[in-house]
């Protein structure tokens, strides 16, 4: 069924109280939960009452202690419904029984590796026993964990630990977990294992001692420590930047191996995808680092937007997520380089959420209707979502920001709140009206703006034209303009001019807001021509149409004081230069004009400044991918030819910076033990993208390179590139590094991953064939979200394989997503996402894209994640 955001109507019943007794067992877990009932003043009086389930057996029900008459209450595995329930508070204790070791979505309890666990987001509480699987029912629960000892040594559940002991006379003991803080079903977890742990004490800014822990597999434990760092750092950053303290006397993190997404915010319990923890120099890379600080970071932030104040619905996701990506971000930035985490974050957003955006699968970034919420974990509502945050304060300012902030946790907290009355605070806070600006919650789709500049010389005035229109997207055929806020400057032949304008909307500061379909600003006393920086810190989640000449972006480049501009500047000429190779039949002259210009901007810029600041140069240096080329073209696209452009580019650009290489990577290395500070990650980062451009622009040279760096490195960051360089170079040399890479990482799970990936990645033919090939091997199994993510979705990120002419690609990826689809309908509903940019292909790879998408969807007895998704792929 469609559930729709106007139908929201408050349950009928509370919970107030949950006390579970779960006795822990392979494949026979007893779930005996108590539930204290109570009529919602704000339901409808009388009303029946229905629990929902999944796939649930009900061995036992009680009500006031008293077992139920079979006829007064229907059940099935989907609901238990008691008709006419007394008319005052009750309780209802409900006996079920699960099997974690059949549970193979991941979804309610399951075991990863002998280890129980739980993930309950967004409706998995519903596999463990009968209940309001809601997040606007919010209750207080206490837990009874039992197990055998020698299984589950480490028994842990929601807020603090309560009492431990003993069986007597049996092989088994308890632990008992109480959480104070009254929250919805969606946020219990439990964990149980052999685990080990590293762990601190950590007292907060008001005083409250704290102890902190990561608990992971045996003998992992020195993996560990990164991430326990990560959280002390954005602990004490939540404190300072938000004045968010902790409040509960213990905190754990818990790594699992089979995890659907990346972590989850469970009270005082985060559970995580192992790959989001585990780090060691020899094991994780620069990247791995970043992301668990950064994810870390994000389910910590969650225990304040999202745990003390959640959402009321499901539509309202974005209000957690959204805003918790959005601190998560800002953490990182305060943590390394802020421009340079700008520039990465906008990769991503327009590689995941523009596409998102211009495909069928777009939506708003509150969705007004859905039929499976776990397919609404999207780019739109975490990565557009945090946009909008990041706009807001861009609007209100920073102090009104702040006191909004303030205002929401003192009015919000402990309730499950809507948007609406999120905006309420910052429109209180800064006196500004936001009805307008909200309008960014219910349109889907990405605005362009389009600008154009006048220069008057003899009047010292320059006039910018400023446009913006949103193209439609499905369900929503009319757009209206949105608000826009347009940081900019003009910029002269020596930086910055100064700005002044008569017009009443430019705000004096760099800021105009652009919430009309258009607008035009007229700048005085401007003393020379100027180039126009728009967007700069890349201000709304919006396309820029500003026709510069490459003259004028190459000033940008040297001149523009905004880092984010500089680095848009080289990318623009690449992007524009590259969608007008990489239509069919197109003119390959200006690609050697634009290879020849970036080639010297590149060059003299590595040979003055870029060292200075080697993470930000090695975004520089860092080509838009075929894939974003594509996205840019939007239509008719035929990959084979984007491909090619975007090779023929970079190998010569890699040429015009060959004669640099060997200094510069010998000035790169980083001496002494690896460290993963933002410093040493961006001279890596650096050196390894000389390393890529080597290895087109001069193959066998390149090969060797890869060799020698392979065997000279001492952490996995290097190894890694060297690998990703060498797959550029097909033959012997790529085979037997492949080989030496995978005996050196045998029985290294997480970083055969990567390797599994580079290979999947291979734009070439005969990668299908050796991606079938790997299935096979040990590493490989269709049965772990990480082992299928790196190996078909790498294949599905792969643009010319994935598009092959001939369909073998599509056919392949929608095999696996029907087998999946009978284990696993997460994992295999998010790859039947690959196929979202399907009707940006030329015709005759549009039709055998559209084929795959209706064998999917004709399938017998899919899940609703995926056919959810196949029918809105289609429509
Ligand atoms: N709330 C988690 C996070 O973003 C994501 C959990 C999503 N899980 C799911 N099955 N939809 O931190
Ligand atoms: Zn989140």
């Amino acid at each position: 069924p469609l559930i729709r955001l106007e139908d929201y109507r408050p349950s009928d019943w509370l919970i107030d109280t949950v006390d579970l007794d779960i006795s822990l067992h392979p494949q026979k877990t007893r779930v005996r939960a108590l539930i204290a009932l109570r009529p919602n003043p704000e339901g409808q009086p009388g009303a029946p009452l229905t629990l929902d389930g999944d796939e649930l057996a009900l061995k036992a029900l009680s009500l006031d202690g008293k077992p139920l008459d079979a006829s007064a209450f229907t059940v099935t595995p989907q609901a238990l419904t008691i008709p006419a329930p007394p008319p005052h508070d009750f309780t209802l204790t409900i006996e079920t029984e699960v099997d974690p070791s059949a549970n193979t979505k991941l979804m309610g309890l399951y075991r990863s590796s002998k280890v129980y666990c739980t993930q309950c987001e967004a409706d998995g509480f519903r596999r463990i026993t009968y209940f309001l699987d809601r997040p606007d029912v919010m209750s207080v629960y206490t837990v009874r964990l039992e197990a055998a000892k020698a299984e589950a040594p480490v028994l842990l559940s929601n807020g603090n630990l309560v009492a431990t002991g003993e069986m007597p006379g049996s092989d088994r003991h308890f632990a008992v977990w109480h959480d104070p803080h009254p929250k919805p079903a969606y946020l219990f977890a439990l964990v149980g294992g052999a685990l080990d742990h590293v762990r601190q004490d950590y007292v907060t800014a008001d005083g409250q001692k704290v102890e902190l822990a990561v608990y992971v597999e045996p003998g992992k434990a020195g993996r560990a420590g990164w991430a326990l760092d990560s959280l002390v750092r954005c602990m004490r950053w939540d404190e300072k930047v938000f004045g968010r303290n902790y409040d509960l006397d213990v905190f754990n993190v818990v790594a699992v191996s089979d995890f659907n997404m990346g972590a989850m915010e469970n009270k005082g319990l985060n559970i995580f995808n192992d790959k989001y923890v585990l780090a060691d120099p020899q094991t994780a890379t620069d990247g791995d680092y970043a992301a668990i600080e950064a994810i870390i970071a994000h389910e910590y932030f969650h225990n304040w937007t999202g745990n003390r104040i959640t959402c009321r619905d499901w539509f309202q996701l974005c209000l957690k997520e959204g805003l918790t990506v959005f601190r998560d971000q800002e953490f990182s930035s305060d943590e390394r380089s802020r421009p340079v985490k700008r520039i990465a974050d906008v990769r991503t957003l327009r590689s995941t959420q523009f596409s998102e955006d211009a495909g069928p699968l777009a939506h708003p970034v509150r969705p007004r209707a859905y039929k499976e919420i776990n397919n609404f974990y999207t780019p739109t509502v975490y990565e557009k979502g945090a946009e909008v945050i990041r706009m807001l304060k861009v609007m209100i300012g920073d102090d009104a920001f702040r006191r909004g902030m303030d205002l929401y946790f003192e009015r919000c907290d402990g309730t499950a709140a809507t948007i609406e009355e999120f905006l309420a605070c910052f429109a209180e806070s800064s006196g500004q009206d936001l009805a307008h600006f909200a309008r960014w919650y219910e349109q889907a789709g990405t605005p362009t703006i389009t600008a154009s500049g006048r220069y008057d010389a003899a009047a010292k005035r320059y006039t910018l034209d400023l446009k913006q229109s949103t193209p439609p997207t499905p369900g929503q055929a009319e757009k209206l303009p949105v608000v826009l806020p347009i940081r900019l400057g003009l910029v002269g032949a020596l930086g910055d001019l100064p700005l002044q304008t008569s017009s009443n909307a430019y705000a004096g500061d760099g800021l105009v807001v652009l919430d009309d379909a258009a607008l035009s600003i007229t700048f005085e006393e401007v003393t020379e021509a100027p180039t126009p920086s728009l967007m700069r810190g890349f201000s709304a989640p919006a396309r820029l149409d500003l026709d510069l000449p490459d003259a004028a972006l190459l000033r940008l480049f040297s001149t523009d004081s905004d880092a984010f501009n500089r680095w848009q500047s080289l990318q623009t000429i690449a992007v524009r230069a590259l969608v007008a190779a990489g239509k069919p039949g197109s003119n390959q002259q200006a690609l050697a004009a634009t290879a020849g210009a970036l080639g010297a901007a590149f060059d003299g810029f590595l040979k003055t400044d870029a060292l200075a600041d080697p993470a930000f140069a090695a975004q520089v240096l860092r080509l838009p991918s075929p894939a974003d080329i594509a996205r840019e073209i939007g239509r008719d696209v035929d990959p084979d030819a984007v491909f090619a452009a975007h090779r023929s580019l970079s190998a010569a650009i890699g040429e015009a910076l060959l004669g640099n290489l060997p200094g510069l990577r010998a000035a790169l290395a980083t001496t002494g033990p690896y460290r993963p500070d933002a410093a040493s990650a961006g001279r890596r980062a650096l050196r390894n993208e000389l390393l890529g451009l080597a290895a087109l622009a001069e193959p066998a040279e390149g090969a060797r390179l890869c060799e020698e760096q392979f065997a000279a490195a001492d952490n996995l960051t290097d190894r890694l590139a060297a690998l990703a360089a060498m797959t550029l170079v097909p033959g012997a040399r790529r085979e037997a590094l492949i080989d030496r890479f995978a005996e050196a990482y045998a029985g290294e799970p997480l970083v055969l991953d990567k390797w599994l990936m580079a290979q999947a990645l291979i734009p070439e033919s005969e990668t299908l064939e050796r991606v079938k090939r790997l299935m096979q091997h040990p590493a490989f199994s269709l049965g772990n979200p990480n082992r299928v993510r790196a190996l078909i979705g790498g294949f599905a990120a792969n643009l010319t394989q994935f598009n092959r002419a001939d369909g073998e690609g599509y056919g392949f990826v929608s095999d696996i997503v029907i087998a999946l689809d009978r284990s696993n309908p997460q994992v295999a509903s998010r790859l039947l996402g690959s196929f979202k940019s399907w009707r940006m292909l030329e015709p005759g790879r549009r039709r055998l894209a559209q084929e795959a998408l209706g064998t999917v969807a004709r399938t017998p007895n899919l899940s609703r994640d995926v056919a959810d998704i196949a029918e809105r792929a289609l429509a």
